[in-house]
């Protein structure tokens, strides 16, 4: 096992997901003491980046005794100058900030950069830098404006990279992973079917003879999660899907229909007019969601009572929704309707999310180790707050009217063009309007947004190139097929800095 000792960067469970990716198991940790980390007997430990100065007042350091357990370290970004700071090397703030992509060249003979290209693009995000490594490490890669990009001391394994090796944009970084592995001596036989067998065992563990309910969209996540409780619980696990009035077009109906097949509880509960009453006049992208979080709590409580005597609710939460509604000392991007949209007060004895650390495509590995239908393991991500985040502004009903009909459009011809390999693509509601000319009158009307991305782990993205030819029968279904549509916009930035939906 190697622990991963958290220090609130934005990309740390993307580490964990690197090391599963070399079959070793990962847990991720907050603020442990010695004694802890010991009793978990890790091979290896990965101090994360993180958001603080290692010379702040109260910054999290970890305990300077695991430089002696005999385990080799790997420091990224904060956790390389938390290292530098516990050994004794110093760290201050560095004249040129670096940002983004980076060439990072590898001087002098490295461990952990065995089989490494010389030169190669890294991705930084830093204000302090090392300055003078401690004792016994030698400096084994260096950028521009980063003369200590990289550093180790290879009689105790002890390794240090101010880059960060786990985003795709470090070209080397999987290398980097795979080398620290290999120096750690792990044996590689952990795999996604491993995480099934042991996920189930827990549930059976936690929940014994309790009833729960599970919070089900339809979508792979909440699908997967309950495909999870109905191998631990059977016929005590009731499903709830509610339609929000903010799903897709046909939406409802789909789903109704394939998981009235599977062998569970499923009681479908028609809320749409509940949910826009409360979203009337709301336009503040996070109070939206949390409107939502709120409202789908409040459903679930009255379904429960109805039941009786529910203890738990399983969310199909993954890792994405709790990094970005904020963890720790990380900052909040958006409050993902399941996490930080929750209310202070649920009314159930405890919320179960045994997907909670995984990323979407560990998702549906495990959704096919548990045998579910392609069609939902390969479905792409719908969020939670359905349309209401991609409606700029106030939520209407004639708006998710126009969203529900060029989405719609845009499906249809993606599929019919056999566009293949796009991870997510929809078509959202800007909150402009502009001027435009339709059978020789004027006309003043919205603009429909196309969005279409590639990703693995949907924490960062890359705009899709959808041929020309597909999006301007697109545009043109758009404007004659939809009243109140004169304009159709194609987003083309990446994540970051934008994210995927537009709220
Ligand atoms: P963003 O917009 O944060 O989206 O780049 C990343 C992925 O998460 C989905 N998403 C959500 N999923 N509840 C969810 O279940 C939410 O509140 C939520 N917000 C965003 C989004 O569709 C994309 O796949």
């Amino acid at each position: 096992m190697i622990l991963v000792l958290d220090f609130g960067g934005q990309y740390n469970q993307l580490i964990a997901r690197r090391v599963r990716e070399n079959n070793v198991y990962c847990e991720v940790h907050t603020a442990l003491s010695f004694e802890k980390i010991r009793s978990l007997k890790p091979e290896g430990i990965i101090l994360t980046g993180g958001p603080q100065s290692v010379y702040e007042k109260d910054s999290l350091l970890p305990p300077e005794k695991i430089f002696s357990l005999g385990v080799p370290i790997l420091g990224i970004c904060y956790g390389a100058q938390a290292m530098t700071k516990i050994l004794g090397g110093e760290v201050k703030p560095a004249s040129v900030r670096e940002y983004g992509k980076t060439e990072v060249e590898i001087i002098g003979a490295s461990k952990l950069f065995k089989g490494v290209e010389k030169k190669s693009v890294a991705w930084m995000s830093h204000t302090d830098r090392i300055f003078s490594p401690p004792e016994n490490f030698s400096v084994t890669a260096a950028t521009k404006n980063c003369p200590v990009a990289a550093m180790e001391n290879p009689a105790q394994n002890f390794f240090a990279v101010q880059f960060h090796p786990e985003v795709v944009h470090t070209v080397e970084g999987a290398k980097i992973f795979s080398n620290f592995v290999d120096i750690c001596g792990c044996k590689r036989d952990w795999k996604m079917s491993s995480f099934v067998v042991d996920t189930v065992e827990n549930l059976k563990k936690k929940i014994g003879g309790g009833k729960v309910l599970c919070a089900l969209s339809g979508g792979v996540d909440s699908s997967v999660a309950a495909a999870l409780l109905s191998k631990a619980v059977g016929k005590n696990l009731t499903c709830v899907f509610v339609d929000h009035g903010l799903l897709r077009k046909n939406e409802a109906v789909e789903v109704e229909e394939v998981f009235s097949k599977f062998d569970l509880n499923f009681i479908k509960v028609d809320a749409g007019e509940r949910f826009l009453k409360k979203l009337r006049g709301v336009v503040e992208p996070e109070r939206k969601r949390k409107i939502i979080g709120e409202e789908f709590i409040r459903v679930f409580e009255e379904v429960s009572k109805k039941i009786g005597a529910v203890d738990f609710l399983v969310q199909g939460t993954i890792y994405p929704d709790v990094i970005e509604s904020g963890l720790g000392k990380s900052a909040v991007i958006k409050s993902h309707h399941n996490v930080g949209g929750l209310p202070d007060f649920v009314d159930f004895k405890e919320i179960v999310e045994p997907l909670r650390l995984l990323f979407k495509d560990e998702v549906r590995q495990a959704g096919r180790e548990l045998g579910l239908p392609e069609k939902i393991v390969s479905r792409q991500p719908f969020p939670g707050p359905g349309l209401a985040i991609r409606i700029i502004g106030e939520v209407t009903a004639e708006k998710i009217k126009i969203v529900q009909e060029a989405d719609a459009i845009f499906r249809e011809e993606i599929s019919s063009a056999g566009v293949k390999n796009l991870s997510q693509y929809f078509a959202a509601l800007t909150n402009m309007r502009s001027v435009g000319v339709m059978g020789d009158g004027r006309t003043y009307d919205c603009a429909v947004a196309l969005r279409g991305v590639l990703t693995d782990d949907f924490m960062t993205a890359e705009a899709a190139k959808i041929p020309w030819e597909v999006l301007s029968v697109v545009a043109n279904r758009i404007v004659n097929e939809i009243r109140g549509v004169n304009r159709v916009l194609y987003d083309c930035t990446s994540k970051p800095p934008a994210t995927i939906e537009f709220e």
